[in-house]
């Protein structure tokens, strides 16, 4: 299977603490405050806002991963705490190679740091991408600095690379 086969919704996968779903329109204020979080992006390596081209309205950045998931460009999954309906975070794939590699990136809101649930939710989707067959490489990198993002890296996957800029990885399903 490929990428290219869109899915007709966004699967639900559990972890022990976990619900990684889809974002609907009432996760619209909490997914806004994590993207408009200037600090807590600055190393998330998109700037949200910018590829906007437009002064962001409050349904700008739901549209996008709406759109995105209606054309297979990407996969954005909400990431909540098992029990609990809040959006504290997001995992998405996303620059899909159209031969069956994609990109996971994840952000978890600022006030939910410090506890492991960016790794726990990157773990998810990689388990999820293995069990689909959704893709056959994963592909992830960090700027140098962004030590939390290594470190969720380096638990999930192997190592391939550094440039000036970044740290690489992957992970192959097959
Ligand atoms: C990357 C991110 C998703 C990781 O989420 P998380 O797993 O919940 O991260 P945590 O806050 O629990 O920290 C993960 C690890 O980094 C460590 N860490 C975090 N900041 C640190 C710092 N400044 N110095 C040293 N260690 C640090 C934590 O101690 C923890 O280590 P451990 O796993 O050995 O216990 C989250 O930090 C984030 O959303 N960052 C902003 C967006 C971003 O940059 N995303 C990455 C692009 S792919």
């Amino acid at each position: 299977m490929s990428e290219k086969n869109i899915l007709k919704e966004v699967p639900c996968i559990e972890t022990d603490r976990l619900l990684l779903n889809g974002i609907g329109t009432d996760d619209i204020d909490d997914y806004n405050a994590i993207v408009l979080d200037k600090e807590r992006n600055l190393m998330w390596g998109y700037d949200d806002v910018g590829a906007l081209g437009t002064e962001p309205k409050r349904e700008s950045f739901y549209e996008v991963v709406t759109t995105d998931f209606k054309n297979g460009d990407a996969l954005n999954f909400a990431v909540r705490e098992k029990g609990k309906t809040k959006l504290i975070g997001e995992a998405v794939l996303y620059d899909f190679d159209n031969r069956g590699c994609g990109e996971l990136g994840c952000r978890i809101a600022a006030e939910y740091s410090g506890l492991g649930y960016g790794a726990e939710a990157y773990k998810a989707v990689i388990d999820w991408v293995k069990r689909s067959g959704y893709l056959r490489k994963i592909v992830g990198k960090c700027f140098k600095g962004n030590i939390s993002s290594r470190k969720m890296l380096e638990k999930t996957m192997t190592p391939c690379g550094e440039d000036d800029k970044y740290y690489y990885y992957y992970v192959e399903v097959e």
